[in-house]
């Protein structure tokens, strides 16, 4: 588990980059909801951080795909792979995160994976 700094740090409708591997990014919905998700679209490597916020779902800059941030699912091309959610809380007033243990999303270019 990762703290990752106090709530009132990242006001509702912000979001915050954390510079994992890979990158990590973590929405403050202005219905106060946390989500946090891999900073990487699935489509062509984005960083979702740069995206729009809109409810649950955040909107990729480059081509405007949007995912769904509780689910990571993608409504549509050009995105087609979810991205990878993580676990995120508040306890004491700081941000607590989870990585989640699933592989994140193969990127456009990558090797597939063949195997464990
Ligand atoms: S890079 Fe996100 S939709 Fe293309």
């Amino acid at each position: 588990m990762i703290r990752v700094c106090p709530l009132a740090e990242l006001p509702p409708g912000e979001v915050l980059r954390l510079d994992l591997e890979p990158a990590v990014a973590i929405f403050h919905t202005e219905d106060g909801e946390l989500f946090a998700v891999d900073d990487n679209c699935t489509h062509q490597f984005a960083s979702l951080a740069d995206g729009w916020l809109e409810g649950c779902e955040v909107e990729c800059p480059l081509h405007a795909a949007r995912f769904d941030l509780r689910t990571g699912e993608p409504d549509g091309p050009p995105a087609t792979q979810p991205i990878r959610t993580h676990q995120v809380s508040v306890t004491d007033g700081d941000i607590y995160l989870v990585v989640s243990s699933e592989p994140p999303a193969a990127q456009p270019g990558a090797p597939l994976r063949t195997g464990p």
